[in-house]
């Protein structure tokens, strides 16, 4: 049985702790946060407020972090140098340089460390890579994703709006779809940039230019009640695939409309993948490489690098 102890316990912890809490083969054996009330929101686990004094009272297999961005290296490390493996939600830092210092770190201790890059968990977002894998529906004209909402409330001590903690909206809300688009069509050969950024509002938007296509992001933190919608729209030359506010549907170019990620719809899809919770499912590949001593292939140094030298372009 796998033993887990979570570290920060804001908004995001609302996805990881029931996600370890519902598998069969793991004991969530302690949370941690500064603020003891957010910790003992999650009751039937031992609650600290401090990370260092968690780790000397337990033996942990895995520790989950669900800090601030600032945070998460310095975190991260500690743990991986007491021989445990490190689970990190994303942005891996905001700075380059923690990418090696990260993965060294995790070689010289003999440990596993994933970077939480959910989309590449997340179905719809694996069925339109399948597609564009398979080309059945020809080859990918472009694309367009989106990831918008309002000025996060509710971090912890305000560290959302200062930009030198959060990196802002290219390194914590664009950082998805970017990270995806890497991981399924490659590195673009170029990019270019649109934004309108204000100390209490932030939007971008992006084009990415691949050899056949190109690809267009839009990414916000509204001075608004903005509702967070995400979601991409991509053209082949066969067929529309549309990730929008009633779920995945391929469009295709013989007037059929197919969902391949509902069961029990009339049109079949080559490439059925039910909806479900990507955090779970992340949660439970990261657990599956440290009980069976697999590789992390999903998430590498090699592509966190490559998102991290783009977006540094994007704030300087
Ligand atoms: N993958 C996703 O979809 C997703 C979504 C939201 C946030 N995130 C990421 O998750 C991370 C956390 O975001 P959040 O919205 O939960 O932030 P948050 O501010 O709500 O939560 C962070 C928690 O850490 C605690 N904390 C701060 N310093 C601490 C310390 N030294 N020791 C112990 N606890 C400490 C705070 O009290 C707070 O409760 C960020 O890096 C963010 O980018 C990812």
């Amino acid at each position: 049985m796998l033993k887990i102890g979570v570290v920060g316990c804001g908004g995001i912890s609302g996805a990881h702790v029931p996600s370890w809490e519902k598998m069969e083969d793991v004991d969530l054996v302690a949370v941690c946060d500064i603020r003891p009330e957010k910790a003992e929101r999650y009751p039937g686990h031992k609650c600290y407020t401090d990370f260092d004094k968690m780790l000397e009272e337990n033996d942990f297999d895995i520790i989950d972090i669900c800090l601030p961005t600032f945070l998460h290296c310095e975190f991260a490390v500690k743990a991986m140098n007491r021989g445990i493996n490190v689970l990190s939600e994303k942005p891996i830092s905001l700075k380059e340089s923690d990418v090696d210092l990260l993965y060294s770190t995790a070689e010289k201790n003999k440990v596993k460390f994933m970077v939480a890059q959910v989309l590449r968990f997340w179905n719809e977002y694996e069925v339109l890579k399948q597609i564009y894998d398979s080309k059945k529906y020809g080859k990918l004209l472009s694309g367009s994703m989106w990831r918008l909402g309002g000025y996060p409330s509710g971090g912890w001590n305000n560290w959302y709006y200062d930009k030198k903690l959060s990196g802002s909206i290219p390194f914590d809300l664009h950082i998805h779809d970017l990270d995806f688009m890497l991981y399924a069509f490659g590195e673009p050969k170029n990019v270019s940039l649109n934004r309108k950024e204000l100390p209490d509002q932030d939007y971008l938007s992006a084009v990415y230019n691949y050899d056949d296509f190109f690809i267009t992001a839009e990414a916000s933190w509204f001075k608004a009640g903005y509702p967070f919608y995400m979601g991409f729209r991509f053209q082949f030359e066969e067929a529309v695939l549309a990730f929008e506010r009633d779920g995945l549907t391929i469009y295709d170019c013989n007037g059929n409309k197919i969902k391949p990620c509902e069961s029990g719809t009339e049109n079949e899809s080559d490439f059925e993948l039910p909806s479900s919770d990507a955090y779970a499912n992340e949660i439970r590949y990261f657990a599956d490489c440290v009980n069976e001593n697999k590789p992390v292939e999903k998430v590498t140094a090699e592509s966190l690098l490559a998102v991290l030298k783009i977006l540094t372009g994007f704030n300087e």
